[in-house]
């Protein structure tokens, strides 16, 4: 069997109503990294830190997994162990899917981080009114995001997984965030096939073996029955 590891990012959840980050009407485009997405900017101003992650937490309610992620799910039913989903996204879409084997490595909207004691905790509400922490009791809750100058989480099973998989496929992802950035050529050092799913070239393209344009909602689809037939 192929062994597969599948890289996601922002523009697999675009076609659920999720915003990505660089697009126009991106989520960069209405914020600054420097104000909401970096562990200094939590020390600056905590407030609207803690506001800017409530509000796509509440967002979350309003959406729903799309053809993309439930045709990576149908995948999953085939491959069992022989594929894993690395994902670069917050959202909990791949797993509403019914996606299990899914490695969130910059974290999850839907989980809290403890500053005092470290423990992560299942988290669906808001974190602005300074909540407790339900294992050590501790004011000193966090979204339990990874930013910007922080290390991304399961690196080490990401890169054991990029090192044994036949295929690895990244799906609406710009490219321009390392260390996720360098898989494909990691991948590709260690002898897999490379394929993108993006709507437009991405900063990696010219890394991939193949680089095929559209909206994951019909590529992804398409390459999985392809994957199958
Ligand atoms: N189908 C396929 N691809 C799409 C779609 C779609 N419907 N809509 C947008 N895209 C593509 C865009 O062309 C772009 O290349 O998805 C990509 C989204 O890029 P970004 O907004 O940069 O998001 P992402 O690559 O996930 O960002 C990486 O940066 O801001 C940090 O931590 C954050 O995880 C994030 C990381």
């Amino acid at each position: 069997m192929t062994k597969v590891v599948v890289l996601t990012g922002a523009g697999i959840s675009a076609e659920s109503g999720v915003p990505t980050f660089r697009d126009a009407d991106g989520l960069w485009e209405g914020h600054a990294v420097e104000d909401v997405a970096t562990p200094q900017a939590f020390d600056r101003d905590p407030l609207v830190v803690q506001r800017f992650y409530d509000a796509r937490r509440a967002a979350l309610l309003g959406v729903e997994p799309n053809p993309a992620h439930h045709a990576l799910a149908r995948l999953e039913r085939s491959l069992g162990d022989d594929l894993l989903v690395v994902t670069q996204n917050i959202d909990d879409l791949h797993e509403r899917a019914g996606s299990t084997r899914v490695l969130h490595m910059h974290g999850e909207l839907l989980s809290a981080q403890c500053r005092a004691c470290g423990t992560r905790s299942r988290w669906e509400v808001g974190l602005h009114d300074d909540p407790v922490c339900p294992h050590c009791g501790a004011a000193a809750l966090r979204p339990d995001v990874v930013w910007f100058g922080e290390v991304p989480y399961e690196m080490d099973r990401i890169f054991d997984a990029l090192e044994s998989c036949d295929l690895f496929v990244s799906i609406g992802t710009s490219g321009a965030v390392y260390p996720a950035a360098g898989f494909v050529r990691a991948a590709r050092a260690y002898g897999a096939r490379t394929l993108e799913l993006n709507l437009q070239p991405s900063e990696g393209s010219l890394f991939f073996h193949e680089s095929r344009q559209g909206p994951a909602g019909l590529l992804v689809p398409a390459w999985v029955d392809e994957l199958l037939a």
